[in-house]
C-alpha cells in the first residue's frame, strides 16, 4: 500500500478523486487537505466534508489549507463547477469534522511520523505544497514523489495554453516544479481521455445508495458545464488520473522532460512549457503523463467505488 496525501479543491473531479483514493486498496490515505481554487476555501472543506460523510469516509483526517495564492488574487471556477462548487446533488449535513491543525502543519507531521516517505497528490492549486516546501524545506526527503494533476503538453483551459490548477496560482506551481522532489505531472492531455461518458455515468448510477446516484448526479452536472463552455459530448475526470497514476503506473504513461512555467508570459501566464524534444537543453525534472488506459482506468475507479459502498452495506 502507497501512503498518500490528497491535497485538493473539491470540485466534482476531487470529489471522485477523493473516493478513488479512499476505496482503493492501492493506497493508504492519510490525510485529506484542502485548498481555494475551484472554490473559495470554506467551500472547498466543506464540500470534502460533504463528499467523506456520503462515501463513508469517517478515519481521515481534512485539514484547511491557504485560502489564497501565494502573491495572487484568488480566481475560482463558478462556471465549471457551480457557486458551491460541488453543483448537482444535495448533500446533508456533513458528518465528519475538519481538523484545528493547518493542512501544511498536518502534512509535515505526518511526513515526520510515517515510517517511509509519502506521496503528495495536488489536484488543485500548488498553494499548499509550495508552502510546505518553503516553510519546512527539510520535508522534501520524506515526499516520495508529488503526483499532481495539472498542465498541459498541448493547449490550455483557463487561457490559450494555461490549465485551470496551474493558472491560478503558477509562482506556487514554479516552486513545486524546481523543487527536486520527484514530480509527475498529469495534464490536461491525458484527462481529456477520461470522459465521463453516458455508459459510465450508467455504471455509477449502478453502485446503488447514495453513493451511486449522488456520483451519477454531480456527474451530469459537470458535463452539462463542460458542453456549455467547451462543447464536450462528455466531461472529463481530471483528478482521478493522478490518484491513478500512483495506484497503477501502468494506467497513464509517462516520459521524462523538462517543465517550466509561464509565470510572467504576456499573454500565455500559467503555461506549462513542457520541452519534450529537449530543445532548451535542460535536465528533466518531471515525468509528464502522455497516454492513458482508458478502459482500464474506468474499471479500476468503479471497483474502488464499489469496495467503498460494499463498506458502507456491511
Ligand atoms: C482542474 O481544474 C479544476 O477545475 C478541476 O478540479 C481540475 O483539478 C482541471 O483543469
Ligand atoms: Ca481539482
Amino acid at each position: 500500500m502507497t501512503p498518500i496525501i490528497l491535497d485538493c479543491d473539491p470540485g466534482h473531479d476531487d470529489a471522485i478523486a477523493i473516493m478513488l483514493a479512499a476505496g482503493d486498496p492501492a493506497v493508504d490515505l492519510l490525510a485529506i487537505t484542502t485548498v481555494a481554487g475551484n472554490q473559495t476555501l470554506d467551500k472547498t472543506t466543506l464540500n470534502a466534508r460533504r463528499v467523506c460523510t456520503l462515501a463513508g469516509v469517517h478515519d481521515v483526517p481534512i485539514a484547511a489549507g491557504c485560502a489564497r495564492p501565494l502573491t495572487r488574487p484568488l480566481q475560482v471556477a463558478a462556471d465549471v463547477h457551480g457557486e458551491s462548487g460541488l453543483d448537482g446533488p444535495r448533500f446533508g449535513e456533513p458528518a465528519v469534522p475538519v481538523v484545528g491543525e493547518h493542512a501544511v502543519d498536518l502534512v509535515h507531521r505526518l511526513l515526520q511520523e510515517h515510517p517511509e516517505p509519502v506521496t503528495l497528490v495536488p489536484t488543485g492549486p500548488l498553494t499548499n505544497i509550495a508552502l510546505l516546501l518553503t516553510r519546512y524545506p527539510g520535508d522534501a526527503a520524506r515526499i516520495r514523489e508529488i503526483v499532481l494533476m495539472g498542465g498541459s503538453t498541448e493547449r490550455g483551459n483557463v487561457g490559450p495554453y494555461a490549465e485551470f490548477n496551474i493558472f491560478v496560482d503558477p509562482e506556487a506551481a514554479a516552486i513545486v516544479f524546481g523543487s527536486g522532489v520527484p514530480v509527475t505531472m498529469c495534464g490536461l492531455n491525458v484527462t481529456h481521455q477520461a470522459l465521463v461518458t453516458p455508459e459510465v455515468v450508467a455504471r455509477l448510477e449502478d453502485l446503488g445508495g447514495d453513493l451511486g446516484p449522488v456520483c451519477a448526479e454531480l456527474m451530469t452536472f459537470f458535463a452539462s458545464t463542460y458542453k456549455k463552455l467547451w462543447g464536450f459530448e462528455a466531461p472529463p475526470l481530471h483528478d482521478p488520473v493522478a490518484v491513478a497514476r500512483v495506484i497503477d503506473p501502468a494506467l497513464v504513461e509517462c516520459v521524462d522532460a523538462h517543465v517550466a512555467i509561464e509565470v510572467v508570459g504576456a499573454h500565455t501566464r500559467g503555461a506549462t512549457c513542457v520541452d519534450l524534444h529537449g530543445y532548451l537543453g535542460e535536465p528533466p525534472n518531471a515525468k509528464v503523463a502522455v497516454g492513458l488506459d482508458a478502459p482500464r482506468f474506468f474499471d479500476r475507479l468503479v471497483g474502488a467505488l464499489e469496495d467503498l459502498r460494499a463498506g458502507q452495506v456491511s
